[in-house]
């Protein structure tokens, strides 16, 4: 049985509009064994795989669920540790967040590539409705059993920024350090889809690294692709911009002192002024 794998089949199979019989067709199978294979009753024979991937224009690694990009392995090992990598301390931009939106109502709030969940689990001591997604598994273990410790309930699981887009709507999105793995062709799409899915008076409190012609190049282990500066604050040019600023700050990852600099933007989605 592989549930996963059958969600993964009937999710792509709906996103290009093909029926069970239509997929069925195309592969010279029956229907009840597309069926089968959806309900994870089955697996397609190894020979049907390729063309099944095809069919569904993806590739064999993304139809077994493997995405081994290089920042996934990258982080799988520095996060692979009874300690954490990022520390447990939230980040200041947490603060700001509690500052522009407390919750004194019930507010979603999604962590977008949230490491091992230390500011994820800080939001959900605070009282807010936490989710938060990463594209590592270890980073995502970890920040569930953190939540565990605080005794409090965060909705995790990995995700790739990169192919998943919200379909559900937000009080407040947060992102930290994170949006330099999205490379300039993909901003505008993921920008669009973020800010369509955050409510009315809601938050986009966002964080990514800049390129600066005076800060050498970080010793990152990963291809990062540091955003022009002020390009954050241009995607939200149409909301309130509570704040947005620009720091330079030291950073000891990979074990080498360099240096940051980056932008923070707090954007509200305003539609009305009383
Ligand atoms: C610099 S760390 C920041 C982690 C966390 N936001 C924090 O401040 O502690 C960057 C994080 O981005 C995640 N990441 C990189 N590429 C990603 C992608 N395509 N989708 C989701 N997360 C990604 C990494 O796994 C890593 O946890």
């Amino acid at each position: 049985m592989n549930r996963n794998f059958g969600d993964t089949i009937k999710a792509l199979r709906a996103q290009h509009g093909l029926t069970q019989e239509q997929l069925a067709g195309r592969l010279n199978v029956s229907a009840p064994a597309v069926s089968k294979w959806e309900r994870g009753e089955s697996f397609p024979d190894v020979t049907l795989m390729p063309a099944l991937a095809a069919e569904l224009g993806v590739s064999t690694d993304k139809l077994f669920g493997i995405d081994q990009t290089s920042a996934s392995i990258h982080y799988n090992k520095v996060y692979d540790s009874e300690d954490y990598y990022w520390g447990v301390e939230p980040s200041t931009m947490c603060y700001d967040v509690l500052r522009y939106l407390p919750p004194t109502r019930p507010l979603k709030l999604l962590d977008i590539g949230c490491g091992e969940g230390k500011d994820a689990v800080f939001f959900a001591r605070c009282g807010y409705i936490v989710s938060a997604f990463d594209l590592s598994e270890a980073g995502i273990e970890k920040a569930r059993s953190l939540a565990e410790k605080a005794r409090v309930t965060v909705n995790t699981f990995t995700a790739n920024l990169l192919h998943y887009r919200l379909t559900e709507n937000y009080d407040i999105l947060y992102s930290s350090g994170v949006f330099a793995y999205i490379k300039p062709d993909l901003r505008a799409e993921i920008m669009a889809n973020y800010k369509s899915h955050v409510n009315d008076g809601g938050l986009a409190a966002f964080q990514t690294f800049v390129n600066k012609p005076f800060i050498p190049r970080a010793p990152e282990k990963t291809p990062i692709y540091a955003w022009k500066s002020g390009e954050l604050f241009t995607y939200f040019h149409d909301w309130y911009i509570e704040n947005c600023c620009e720091y330079v700050f030291d950073c000891n990852s990979s074990g080498v002192p360099h240096k940051h600099a980056a932008n923070r933007m707090f954007a509200r989605n305003i539609k009305e002024i009383d």
